[in-house]
């Protein structure tokens, strides 16, 4: 987590930094800072709060400078303060520095550090890093360069950080492990940033740095060097994106801007693969390992949030149609708990930013025991979509708000193609209802256009339950995992609390929960599961509960049933979960928004968990 910004070149810094500064707070949002370098003189402003909020203080100030660093927060170590915010000046004041990630051993450096007699202003392990480099230069009498590199290969972590020097009005060290960097290449200027959306309106051109590797940038110049002091030849990227995809486009909020992009997300991701004439489904990453998938013994599922919840959903399709086992595992777990790893097992890691840590690890692990990995991925160029042996991006475009929509529905639409190709390559499923599935996919796009037309009638529902304490979102078959998203939507941009559960599964202990207060969403579209969802839905009534229902367009039992409807289009029930978590996502932004939460950013959330 936590958004990183560089510039070094001709221009002023400071607009640079805050612009790209405001684009990153989707990765945290607790604090802010800058440091600027100007005639030998090392300025850092920080503060507690939003980007916005250190902007508004620093009007009227002299902010000139052609070299910058900015950070935005997601506190790990510390509490959210303003001592705590990043940029850190070391003791000297000689160096300045920003880190997005996690030094593991800062606390023995940090008694080192305090036995010299080194004093710290804040809880971070940023400034132990920052004051161990400053001491490794002052006792060794090297360059900053070097100290750098010393005190990299010392520490245990993960890390992201921008360093300047006082008396280098060029110069930004930057180096990575772990954690994100993409560096700019303009006329004379460098970018450095996160991810490319502080960078897309300058230049196109970019650098995706490696792990292990440190940065030396200066206006003419970029050297990329190991930790080995051996020059690396930096691989220079054309960045495939436009800069009105990271704007609101007229949108009260990227969230209700990114649900309505549904349907041309679904479309895009769905373009040039799927071919409704002839039913062939053209995926390079799967085509060219479809052997691996089609005598996968298993498939392991690795994944986090929402990301998870569409594996789970993979997991029916697959297990329905590929009749391949699949386990879907949350990666922090996967991580740790040491997995039997089978020759013949593919893992299959689902992720919008790329960058998960928990997920990243999890696939560098199952790597190591000689796994076939495969990333669904939203974020092109990102370090799964780097470590996977093969894959398939999602081509949802920039996601912005936190709470994850058009990428979710396209990793339900990657993950259909895939296990409808699989099915068809093992010849698992019929012929006929191989093509059935393929057309009603290619149909989904205009589905959600219709869902999309008129949604008040889920902001008026928004409304009417926006005051409850807890709700209940319930499922079964290929809509429990939609239940369970609902219900993680909701409590992110809404702080209410909510919980998914399978519907049959409520009478071995949440039922006791019901009463004539609690609103209970029902994702009860027409599928093999239908008659059953009825009867939960009755044992919901005969409790007084309050019934939503997500309900297909011309059902008139469960409408019959329930307080308040939310219509979707039929499809078929595999691929029903791209229709049924609309209405939901609309309902937690609304709830959100009536609120007064701002649902791009809630509390306590990133968009990108680099942290684990
Ligand atoms: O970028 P990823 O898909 O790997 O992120 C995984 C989760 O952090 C993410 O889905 C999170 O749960 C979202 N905020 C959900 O809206």
């Amino acid at each position: 987590m936590c958004g990183i910004v560089g510039y070094t070149g001709p221009r002023e810094a400071y607009p640079i930094v805050l612009k790209g500064l405001k684009r990153l707070e989707y990765r945290g949002y607790d604090s802010t800072g800058v440091a600027l370098l100007d005639n030998g003189h090392l300025n850092v402003y920080k503060k507690k709060g939003k980007v916005a909020e250190l902007e508004e203080t620093l009007i009227g100030k002299d902010l000139h400078s052609h070299i910058g660093i900015g950070h935005t927060r997601w506190a790990t170590h510390g509490e959210p303060s303003d001592r705590n915010a990043h940029p850190h000046l070391s003791n000297s004041g000689e160096l300045a520095m920003l880190h997005n990630g996690i030094i593991e051993n800062y606390v023995p450096i940090k008694n080192d550090l305090l036995k010299k007699g080194y004093t710290f202003k804040s809880d971070t392990d940023t400034e132990v890093l920052l004051n161990f480099i400053e001491d490794i230069k002052k006792n060794n009498n090297c360059s900053l360069e070097e100290a750098l590199r010393i005190a990299l290969k010392r520490i245990v972590g993960a890390y992201c950080i921008l360093l300047v020097e006082q008396n280098d009005p060029e110069t930004i060290y930057a180096a990575r492990k772990g954690s994100p960097l993409v560096i700019g290449i303009g006329k004379g200027e460098h970018f450095l940033a996160s991810d490319a959306s502080p960078i897309i309106e300058y230049t196109k051109e970019v650098v995706y740095v490696n792990d292990y590797e440190i940065a030396i940038v200066r206006p003419d110049e970029l050297i990329l060097k190991n930790l080995g002091n051996e020059k690396q030849t930096p691989f220079i990227t054309k960045l495939d994106m436009e800069l009105a995809s990271i704007e609101k486009g007229g949108y009260d909020h990227f969230m209700l801007k990114e649900i309505h992009e549904q349907p041309d997300t679904i479309h895009d991701c769905l373009r040039g693969r799927l071919l409704p004439e002839t039913g062939q489904i053209i995926m390079s990453g799967i085509d060219d390992n479809l052997e691996a998938l089609v005598n996968a013994q298993r498939i392991v599922i690795v994944a986090c949030g929402t990301s998870w919840h569409a594996g789970l959903i993979a997991e029916y399709m697959i297990e329905e149609l590929c009749r391949i086992p699949v386990e879907v595992e949350y990666a922090s777990e996967f991580r740790y708990r040491n997995p039997i790893i089978n020759r013949g097992d593919v893992i299959v890691a689902i992720s919008q930013s790329g960058e998960t840590a928990d997920t990243l690890v999890a696939l560098e692990k199952a790597k190591e025991q000689g796994a076939f990995i495969l990333g669904v991925v939203n974020v092109v160029g990102s370090s799964i979509a780097r470590i996977s042996h093969a894959g398939a991006y999602t081509h949802a475009g920039h996601e912005i708000g936190v709470a994850s929509t058009k990428a979710f529905t396209g990793q339900l639409a990657v993950l259909s193609m895939m296990a409808l190709k699989i099915a068809y390559a093992k010849a698992t499923i019929t012929e006929e209802r191989y093509m059935q599935l393929v057309r009603d996919l290619h149909a989904i796009p205009e589905k959600v256009k219709e869902i999309l037309k008129d949604t008040s009638n889920i902001k008026a529902i928004a409304e009417k339950y926006k005051d409850a304490k807890d709700f209940l979102f319930l499922g079964r078959g290929y809509n429990f995992p939609v239940a369970l998203e609902g219900a993680l939507k909701l409590k992110e941009i809404s702080y209410i609390h909510a919980e998914g559960y399978p519907a049959a599964e409520m009478k071995h202990g949440p039922i006791a929960l019901v009463d004539e207060n609690l609103p209970v969403v029902f994702v009860a579209t027409k599928d093999s599961y239908y008659e059953k969802i009825v009867s939960n839905v009755q044992e919901i009534k005969a409790r007084k509960g309050k019934v939503i229902a997500v309900a297909t367009e011309g059902d008139e039992v469960i409408p019959g049933m329930s307080n308040d409807v939310m219509f979707v289009p039929d499809t078929d029930e595999v691929i029903a979960p791209l229709l049924s978590t609309i209405p939901l996502q609309l309902l937690s932004y609304y709830v959100g928004i009536s609120k007064g939460i701002d649902v791009d950013k809630p509390r306590n959330l990133a968009k990108s968990v680099t942290v684990e």
